[in-house]
């Protein structure tokens, strides 16, 4: 089939290579010029393992090219939107001036019966809004919407291989139709077995902010019962491999330590938030308040933390942070607890300075007056405190002996719970952990 994809960033660039490797003759559109040179030279414009590979593979098959002009998607059968859905600025609410942007610019290259495809994670009601647009102006064209639900640094694999399709569907004639094209668009997937649920409008909207929604509730309850760990001496990694073990609950994404951040969970609660208030139902997401303030409260967590260790005060200590990118295998800095903290410790007066293996460019553009090392030992030489709080590999497998032949002080405070304490406990350190007890024990609660 012919596809354009308009938005190359994360979600388009990938979907747009994978969507070639498929078979598909495809044009990813963007704006930025720079971007669209970058990708045309095969080059991924962020680190994501696997899509230069893709992309090279795509772009020498003849069947992707990238360009800024909207006009290029004329002769495509299926137009997949895939343009950011941020935060409004001092707001909850997403701004959704790059879709109706994407949409306004694509409406007079719209073909007899093209079919526009919504994956960006829009407020409830936009598919609605864009379909009665898109029909207006060309009778034959439909919209479907069709969630992504892709995570960074395993994109690739989520988007050729995804645990589900969710087809959000038009009413009457447009239904089959858009459904086929679907179909076909995904034929190798299906073919493999993907799961396709077929949905309306509504629905498939509300299921990609549902499923963000109960995966961060996740990640907060899980830091919630840290925070209990915390108060009575329990140890959270254990309480979440015992809970875990029931199938009803599983083990993923119940690794307690600084929380959530990136471009997607944090945001998406938020604006989901906004737009039930502006719905008039506010009260069935009240808490999601709350996970969003047991996030941010983690972070606050592991600054006194810190101050803890450090005796009392930061001020003119030397603290080194493992980690920038929210998560590991990506170099995306947005809401990046790690970043977060770095910041908090250096306004309390610390020097600190933080490493990461690929997202230290990011991180300067976001928080330029930080101090940044690209090697380990530069980042933990002569250290005070040494904060491990995005779990690279590399930063998991950590030598204790080695690192302390390099710091000041044997200190290290574990931000997401993958090291052992025993382990650096018997080579010297100080290990400390978001709800894990500290080495003098837990508190006894028979004293309480
Ligand atoms: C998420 C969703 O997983 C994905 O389906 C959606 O399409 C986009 O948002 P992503 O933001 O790439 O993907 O990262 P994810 O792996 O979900 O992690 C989100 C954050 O939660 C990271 O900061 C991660 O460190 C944190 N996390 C995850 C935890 O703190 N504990 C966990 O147990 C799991």
């Amino acid at each position: 089939m012919r596809l354009s994809v308009i938005g190359c960033g994360y979600l388009g660039a990938v979907h747009a290579a994978s969507m070639a490797k498929l078979g598909h003759e495809v044009v990813g559109i963007d704006i930025d010029q720079n971007r669209i040179d970058t990708l045309s030279a095969g080059q991924a414009p962020f680190y994501e393992p696997g899509l230069p590979e893709v992309l090279n593979e795509a772009l020498a098959s003849g069947r992707l090219r990238f360009s800024t002009d909207m006009a290029s998607a004329r002769d495509a059968d299926v137009h997949f939107l895939c343009v950011g859905t941020p935060q409004k600025a001092g707001e909850y609410a997403a701004d959704l001036t790059y879709v109706d942007s994407a949409i306004d610019a694509l409406i007079p290259y719209l073909g007899e019966g093209a079919l526009v495809v919504g994956k960006s994670t829009v407020p409830v009601g936009t598919a609605a809004r864009l379909d009665i647009a898109i029909r207006e102006a060309q009778p034959s064209a439909m919209l479907a919407w069709n969630p992504e639900f892709l995570r960074e640094g395993f994109a690739v694999k989520d988007t050729l291989h995804p645990d589900r399709l969710v087809y959000g569907l038009p009413v009457g004639y447009a239904h089959t139709i858009a459904k086929a094209m679907l179909d076909e668009v995904y034929a190798a997937t299906i073919k493999d077995g993907t799961p396709v649920v077929q949905t309306d409008f509504v629905t498939a909207e509300l299921v990609k902010v549902a499923a963000n929604s109960f995966l961060a509730t996740k990640i907060s309850f899980i830091n919630a019962m840290a925070e209990l760990c915390e108060i009575t001496g329990g140890d959270v990694t254990q309480l979440a491999d015992a809970i875990g073990h029931d199938k009803r609950i599983g083990r993923r994404f119940l690794n307690a330590g600084v929380g959530f951040g990136g471009g997607c969970l944090p945001k998406d609660i938020r604006a989901f938030m906004a737009r039930a208030a502006e719905l008039g139902a506010s009260e069935p997401l009240s808490f999601l308040r709350e996970v969003d303030a047991i996030n941010e409260r983690r972070r606050h967590r592991m600054v006194e933390l810190t101050i803890e260790e450090c005796g009392g005060s930061i001020r003119g200590k030397r603290i080194a942070v493992l980690g920038a990118a929210f998560k590991p295998d990506s170099d995306d800095v947005r809401n990046s607890p790690a970043l977060d903290i770095a910041a908090a410790l250096q306004a309390g007066g610390a020097t600190v300075i933080v490493t990461d293996p690929q997202a230290l460019d990011n991180a300067a553009r976001v928080q330029p007056t930080l101090t940044y090392a690209k090697p380990i030992y530069e980042a933990v030489l002569n250290a005070d405190a040494v904060l491990l709080l995005t779990e690279w590999s590399e930063y998991r497998e950590l030598d204790p002996d080695s690192l302390a032949q390099l710091v000041r002080n044997r200190c290290i405070l574990d931000g997401r719970n993958v090291l052992d304490p025993a382990v650096w406990r018997a080579a010297g350190w100080s290990y400390r952990a978001l709800g894990r007890a500290s080495a003098n024990g837990a508190l006894s609660l028979a004293t309480v």
